[in-house]
């Protein structure tokens, strides 16, 4: 077998995330030898309940159908337009009247107005993410990310994939980023010698800390942001999977600076994860090397092309039906969508909320647990010294309770670690999105789950 010799890459490591989906097939076993059910309080997919496409792809066609019967064709050698963009080469921007559409549909929910032409398709968040490192670490000289501890672990499995970037995280608590560490850890950043381009979080159901940050704390952030001169990235997967009254939501930061802010929207948790359409778009503009001011815009759409150059314009156009009732009516909102998967979500999570309080709410001295406003996570925290919650920790959890839950020690980027070894080390994230069953059984299921983890909470806490 030919070998080549590559002495500068260095093994990337496996998340915790990984390793937990590795293990979990031996572990699973073990508990059902023991007679142990199987309960999932630790995957954060969307739910099989509000993921069935059948209803989607039964509305696109009637959509497409609709569109073809708009073009008036008579000749039926002639390809209808949607289906001729659909499959051919598009530019990097992808199908106008999808860009269009949403632009006006999600302008009016979030006050904001949205240029279409600045709206950049990207593969789900996960692809914006990579554009706005791959961007930054192109000049190819140290680079600092900003970003919350703990954070987002698909952005530092990215962020680890440069050798030249460093993270420089932010402590939060319970109103999002502490603004004077915020402050600190950008000059920190920049006085090791790093451009510091911008700050990554996820305002709204923080995935992992499972919270949103407050209104007052948002200003206080862009407020910091524009007196260092960084971008803000807005990761908003869970925007409208959101469990607070329309009046008291904190407002986006596309809404309060969409000229400090790089916005990050995905289809995949209010539409499906599979096709992968997401949008970056921001009013920002930045001065670069010669000098001259260019829209952050121009700087995301190069780099894009040169990425994946074509998008996938059918999926865009199948998310475009998404953005129509019916009677294929551009919708007023996104609302009434995010309502179809609502239901499931805002159930299960009063079932998880319940039975921890159920469970543990007598001896809030030893357990805590966050009330997320928005996403599919929940904090757990154990108050009791001496418990560990590493990867032995769960693997016992599974083994001995059936219990799956994520240790959050992992979403600490490795420079809060150092600063406090025990980060996240007696706190667990619990997602309340996932079980195998539907229904009546769905939340039989997430009930007994629930209790099962609090019988194993006070278990390890000797309560
Ligand atoms: C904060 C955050 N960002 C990004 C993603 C991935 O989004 P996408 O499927 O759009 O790539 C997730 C999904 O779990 C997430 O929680």
């Amino acid at each position: 077998m030919a070998s080549i010799d590559a002495p500068r890459i260095r093994r990337q490591p496996v998340s915790v995330t990984r390793k937990m989906a590795a293990s979990l097939p031996g572990l699973r076993d073990l508990a059902r030898s023991k007679g142990l059910k199987i309960h999932h309080l630790g995957a954060g997919y969307p739910h099989p309940e509000v993921t069935d496409p059948r209803g989607f792809l039964a509305h696109q066609a009637a959509y497409f159908a609709h569109l073809e019967a708009a073009e008036g064709l008579n000749d039926p050698d002639q390809v209808p337009e949607h289906l001729r963009e659909s499959f051919s080469y598009t530019d990097t921007l992808g199908p106008v009247t999808t860009r269009e559409v949403f632009a006006r549909v999600y302008g009016r929910d979030w006050g904001v107005d949205i240029d279409p032409g600045r709206l950049i398709p990207t593969v789900g968040a996960t692809g914006g993410i990579s554009l706005m490192c791959s961007l930054f670490e192109r000049p190819g000289t140290p680079v600092a990310y900003i970003t919350d501890a703990p954070t987002y672990a698909g952005f530092l499995a990215r962020a680890g994939l440069c050798q030249h970037a460093r993270i420089f995280s932010v402590e939060m608590d319970g109103e999002g980023p502490i603004p004077d560490r915020l402050r600190a850890q950008i000059r920190a950043a920049r006085e090791a010698g790093c451009d510091v381009p911008f700050y990554y979080t996820v305002p709204d159901g923080h995935n992992p800390a499972g919270f949103s940050f407050s209104q007052a704390r948002r200003e206080a952030v862009v407020a910091v942001a524009r007196e260092e001169g960084v971008l803000i990235v807005e990761d908003a997967p869970y925007l409208y999977i959101n469990y607070a009254d329309a009046a008291d939501r904190p407002r986006p930061f596309l809404s309060i600076a969409p000229e400090q802010t790089v916005h990050l929207f995905t289809g995949s948790k209010i539409g499906f994860p599979g096709p992968r359409v997401g949008f970056l778009y921001s009013d920002a503009t930045v001065t670069i090397a010669d000098g001259s001011e260019v829209s952050f815009k121009e700087l995301a759409l190069t780099e894009a092309s040169g990425d994946i150059l074509f998008q996938n314009p059918g999926a865009l156009r199948g998310f475009e039906a998404l953005l129509h009732d019916e009677s294929f009516r551009e919708r007023d909102s996104l609302w009434p969508v995010a309502e179809t998967k609502l239901g499931v979500y805002r159930e299960n999570r009063r079932i998880l909320l319940d039975g921890l309080q159920a469970g543990l709410g007598d001896r809030p001295d030893a357990f805590h647990w966050t009330e997320p406003d928005a996403g599919f996570f929940s904090v757990f925290t154990f108050r009791t010294p001496g418990i560990r919650t590493d990867d032995e920790f769960c693997n016992g959890l599974v083994a001995d309770h059936g219990v799956v839950a994520i240790p959050m020690y992992d979403f600490y980027p490795r420079d809060a670690r150092a600063r406090d070894p025990n980060a996240g080390l007696d706190q667990l994230r619990l997602s309340f999105c996932f079980t195998e069953s539907t229904g009546e059984q769905r939340r039989r299921d997430l009930t007994e789950a629930v209790a099962a983890f609090c019988r194993a909470a006070r278990a390890a806490a000797g309560v």
